[in-house]
């Protein structure tokens, strides 16, 4: 096509565009927004926070701000994939989990399973087997990876219907803009120079087009870590100055998207040796407050995750050694503990889950902040919903112990300096990649053994 036909055929566009209007349901304002701003007739475009505006039916009353949540333990009401989600969902009170049986990663599985074949000494072998039947979270880190969750979905489905036991599945959704600002080893696809944003809502959709057909199978999510603890601690980093408000409209559209479809949700919240410290606390629990606000108060946002990807205990007997400076949240207890009366005076009734999947053994980090590929790591507590306690809806398995935190590369693109520091396993293949050394030392320093 010559520039001037392409001229031609823009300009033919621009009428469509200015008339173009969202259909019931979709986005019509909010801050970033750039799409159409009326509604198709039949709805009003509804201001909901001020990252988001959406056509809601002039027959449905807007939704209330805060709908607490219901004390008669419902399902969520399945929807039909033609009909939208319905605002109007209602989850259980209380535990997700409870009465659910937690699906297994089929990814993990495999991994494992490959990692356990590699071991030749009989015993440890058949340990390492035995770690693909722990739930773990399946990361979404990228959008190609999308469409599997709808293969998840179906398996769970039909799980469910075979066992008569109703499944679970657990995800991390994981996939901001400019993600892992702070750091490198776990930089992401898209970024926001380049369109970021609405390629991450469009990620979101997906994500809810496949959630959305399988009713039957609940889903739990941790909702991208570190990010909003980056914008606690570390805005003086150029990189997470300038994601700030694309994170909070990025994370706030999946909230509300997610929570559409019956996904019950828990923010990431870093971890005792990041948040606990007595500055970071208050404004931690103000930005979850005001993200859980944003994000439409909806009781399927139902808290924070703790320690994902991290490495301490759920609670320490003793303070632990010789770390330098200790925050006043020694253990994710203690931090949980100390967070939520804050939290909930903010309005935001949190509960947490609390990842023990790499922290069964203490006392291997030079520094809190340490979190590349902990030297001596084991496998820890199992997941439960015996928590211990009434903050805690359970314990879980977020990281998948096994695939690697950072590359110890120091030529790759992706290289971060921590992961050369001398508590880090080395030599370490990129984040995410499977790092056998690694495994096999989790599986042997497990605690509680396997
Ligand atoms: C980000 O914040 C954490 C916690 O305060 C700190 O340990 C870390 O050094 C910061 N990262 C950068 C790159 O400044
Ligand atoms: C380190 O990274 C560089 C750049 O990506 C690559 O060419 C090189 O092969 C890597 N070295 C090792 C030992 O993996």
């Amino acid at each position: 096509m010559s520039k001037f036909s392409a001229l031609l055929s823009l300009l033919a566009l621009i009428p469509a565009l200015a008339h173009a209007q969202s259909a019931v349901w979709g986005q019509c304002g909010g801050i970033g927004w750039t799409g159409a701003t009326t509604c198709v007739s039949g709805s009003v475009c509804t201001e909901l926070n001020d990252y988001y505006s959406q056509c809601i039916p002039s027959s449905a009353a807007p939704p209330p701000p805060t709908s607490s949540p219901t004390t008669v333990s419902s399902t969520p009401t399945p929807t039909s994939p033609s009909s939208g989600p319905s605002p109007t969902d209602t989850p259980s009170a209380g535990n997700p989990y409870t009465g659910y049986e937690v699906f297994l990663s089929p990814v993990y599985a495999a991994e494992v399973a490959a990692g356990a074949a590699q071991i030749t000494d009989a015993t440890l072998q058949s340990k390492a087997a035995s770690v693909a039947n722990i739930p773990t979270f399946i990361w979404f880190d990228e959008v190609a990876k999308v469409p599997n969750l709808g293969t998840y979905l179906a398996s769970a489905s039909a799980l469910g219907t075979s066992s008569g036991q109703k499944q679970l599945v657990q995800i991390v959704v994981y996939d901001l803009p400019d993600r892992d600002c702070a750091a490198k080893a776990s930089n992401g696809e898209f970024s926001i120079a380049d369109g970021g944003q609405a390629k991450y809502f469009n990620y979101i959709d997906q994500l809810v087009a496949q959630i959305q057909q399988f009713p039957d199978v609940r889903v739990v999510a941790v909702i991208e870590p570190d990010s909003l603890a980056n914008l606690v601690t570390n805005l003086s980093v150029e990189k997470c100055a300038n994601a700030e408000t694309t994170y909070k409209a990025c994370v706030t559209y999946a909230l509300q998207q997610l929570a559409s479809v019956g996904v019950y949700m828990y923010m990431d919240a870093g971890h005792a040796g990041w948040l606990g410290w007595p500055a970071n606390l208050s404004p931690a629990a103000q930005l979850f407050a005001q993200m859980y606000e944003s994000g439409g108060s909806s009781p399927f946002i139902r808290g924070l995750a703790t320690n994902v990807a991290n490495y301490n205990a759920l609670s320490v007997a003793t303070p632990t050694r010789s770390l330098r400076a200790t925050p006043i949240t020694t253990s994710s207890s203690t931090s949980t503990s100390a967070l939520s009366p804050m939290l909930t005076s903010q309005g935001f009734p949190a509960s947490f889950i609390v990842d023990q999947g790499r922290s069964g053994q203490q006392d291997l980090r030079q520094q809190w902040g340490d979190w590349c590929n902990i030297k001596g790591a084991g496998f820890g507590t199992r997941p439960t919903t015996n928590t211990g306690s009434s903050l805690i809806d359970s314990i879980v398995w977020v990281k998948p112990g096994g695939e690697c935190d950072g590359t110890s590369n120091s030529s790759s693109p992706r290289y971060d300096s921590t992961c050369s520091l001398p508590d880090a396993d080395q030599p370490s293949p990129e984040a995410g990649t499977w790092f056998q050394e690694y495994f096999q030392t989790l599986v042997s320093q497990a605690n509680p053994p396997l």
